[in-house]
């Protein structure tokens, strides 16, 4: 028989902040792989029209849920109805996201703090501590597996100027991911984070309208261009599939080797 792990047939794949971005993205190509596709956002409107982009993709299911994830009680019960949708979840990928700087770091105002942590390291919390409880559960009754992802960003390395309160988000998720891989290995559950560099989405839309930003920063990518969110369709595929069955605890910068360079 051929190999052929990236058909996800049967496979049940939520992505937080699927309606737009990154996260459709990554929605799009776990649809056109025959996963079955959960998507969270908290506008019901761009929700409809990416549930509309992702049906006949493939030949998996697709449903959006209208979810903020820096509610706590929101996420638990969403959590519960998501997994009950298919009896199952094979793949979580903790992707929404927000990106609030300041002028100056000394100028950070604790409501920007805490709007990043909110949905960033909050919302990320709520969504993964939720999805190991059912994918424990199930690996107690005799079925392992499952694929936990966190969407970090490369901000979490290279130093983001009066970004400080974004980068400990992402930089606390990726301690969160790798601690999450370590504890739940036993039960076949993998964690990893995923850093993306530059990627024109709307949380960037600013940056690419700033023609200084561009001739600075995007000719400094090696690979001389923005990243889209095309470009993460396949490490979602991947992670979702038994393909990375033993991959875990990783950071996987996707970033057109900006960081390296
Ligand atoms: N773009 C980049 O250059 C870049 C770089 C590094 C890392 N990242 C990370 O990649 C992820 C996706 O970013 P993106 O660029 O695709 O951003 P985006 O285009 O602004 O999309 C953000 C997504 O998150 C959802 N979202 C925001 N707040 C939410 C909340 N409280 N509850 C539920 N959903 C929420 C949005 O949907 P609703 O508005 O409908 O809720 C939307 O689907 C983020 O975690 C971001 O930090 C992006």
């Amino acid at each position: 028989m051929a190999y052929a792990p990236f058909d996800l047939t049967g496979k049940v794949a939520l992505i937080t902040g699927g309606n737009r971005g990154i996260g459709l993205g990554m929605a799009e190509a776990l649809a056109a792989s025959n996963a079955h596709v959960a998507i969270w956002g908290r506008k019901e409107a761009a929700n409809a029209e990416a549930v509309d982009k992702l049906k006949g993709l493939g030949t998996g299911e697709v449903r959006a849920w209208a979810v903020d994830v820096a509610e706590e009680d929101t996420v638990v019960a969403a959590m519960a109805e998501t997994n009950g949708w298919m009896g199952r979840l094979d793949s979580v990928i903790a992707n929404a996201g927000v990106g609030f700087g300041a002028k100056s770091f000394s100028e950070m105002t604790t409501e920007i703090w805490r709007k990043n942590m909110a949905v960033n390291l909050d919302g990320a919390f709520w969504t993964l501590r939720e999805a190991t409880k059912h994918m424990v559960e199930r690996a107690k009754n005799g079925d392992p597996g499952g694929s936990l992802v966190g969407i970090a960003s490369m901000a979490a390395l290279e130093g983001a100027a009066r970004n400080q309160a974004y980068g400990a988000t992402k930089g606390g998720l990726i301690s969160m991911i790798r601690a999450i891989s370590v504890e739940h290995a036993r039960y076949g559950i993998r964690a990893n984070a995923i850093l993306p560099g530059w990627i024109a989405t709307d949380m960037t839309s600013g940056a690419q309208d700033n023609d200084k930003f561009v001739s600075n920063v995007i000719s400094r990518v090696p690979m001389k261009r923005w990243g889209e969110p095309a470009d993460f369709g396949g490490m979602a595929v991947y992670l979702t599939s038994d393909a990375s069955s033993f991959h875990t605890g990783d950071s996987i910068l996707i970033d057109g080797g900006y960081c390296i360079y």
